[in-house]
């Protein structure tokens, strides 16, 4: 079986929408997708049952955009858990899964930030500060969604492929002056996410979120993006699916 990998679909844009459509069968395949489908529910459904028929599993972690509340009548942790509670029932993949040596291990993650914000302190243009809504927590919530994953915090015997949203480390970032939005780096970073990617002994780490695509060797650790992004990000209106490796079932 192949695993691939792609991150930050988007399918709320049509152009999205269509690529994903136009994907083939793999139905003896995986593919994991590292969040950022869309802050819409019935886009999230849609295209996590799209996924669904044309692979044999689906693994799937929540990005950003999925907790926007804004056609939503509860705040954000509890978008997280109608999320959740969508994949169990469709049968997509978010949590710890073995296969016959490989683990294949979501992990739950946001970027540091302080809440409550103060107004003078957010970043007007980033729209999760805008659209998110959180409970008062008693912790920071790159602190909050790592403590999600306690459970699944164990030594594994067998080789592990973690994946995730945001990123373990600004060394997945290229400098800032290359960066259209300079504080790329301030909304990305969970050093929560870097400590559990350790503490399970992850060899190939997938993320999403910053949209520029990496395969890259940091520390024995192999991180992958394979963002499709937003359609003006594009040079070309197609999609390619990482293959990530080769697993036995
Ligand atoms: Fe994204
Ligand atoms: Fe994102």
């Amino acid at each position: 079986m192949k695993l691939y990998a792609i991150s930050d679909i988007h399918t709320d844009f049509i152009e999205n929408w269509n690529l994903i459509k136009q994907i083939g069968n793999y139905h003896h395949d995986a593919l994991i997708v590292a969040g950022d489908i869309s802050d819409n529910l019935d886009v999230i459904k849609k295209t996590l049952d799209l996924l669904q028929n044309k692979f044999k599993y689906v693994f799937y972690t929540p990005g950003n955009h999925e907790l926007w509340t804004r056609d939503y009548h509860h705040n954000s942790l509890h978008k997280l858990d109608t999320i959740i509670n969508l994949c169990n029932n469709r049968g997509v993949i978010t949590k710890p899964h073995k296969f016959k040596a490989h683990w294949i291990i979501p992990l739950f993650s946001w970027y540091h930030c302080k809440i409550p914000l103060n107004k003078n302190n957010i970043i007007q243009e980033w729209t999760d500060y805008h659209l998110c809504q959180w409970p008062l927590l008693q912790m920071d919530l790159a602190e909050y969604f790592g403590s999600l994953n306690e459970q699944y915090l164990i030594n594994y015997e067998n080789s592990v492929i973690s994946f995730s949203h945001f990123l373990p480390t600004a060394k997945l970032l290229p400098d800032p002056k290359y960066l259209k939005f300079k504080k790329l780096p301030d909304v990305s970073v969970s050093t929560v996410l870097a400590a559990q990617i350790k503490l399970i002994g992850s060899q190939i780490h997938i993320f999403g979120h910053s949209h520029i695509n990496y395969d890259i060797l940091i520390d024995d650790v192999r991180y992958i993006q394979n963002a499709l992004r937003y359609p003006r990000e594009r040079k070309e209106n197609l999609v390619n699916l990482k293959f990530v490796l080769e697993i036995d079932e």
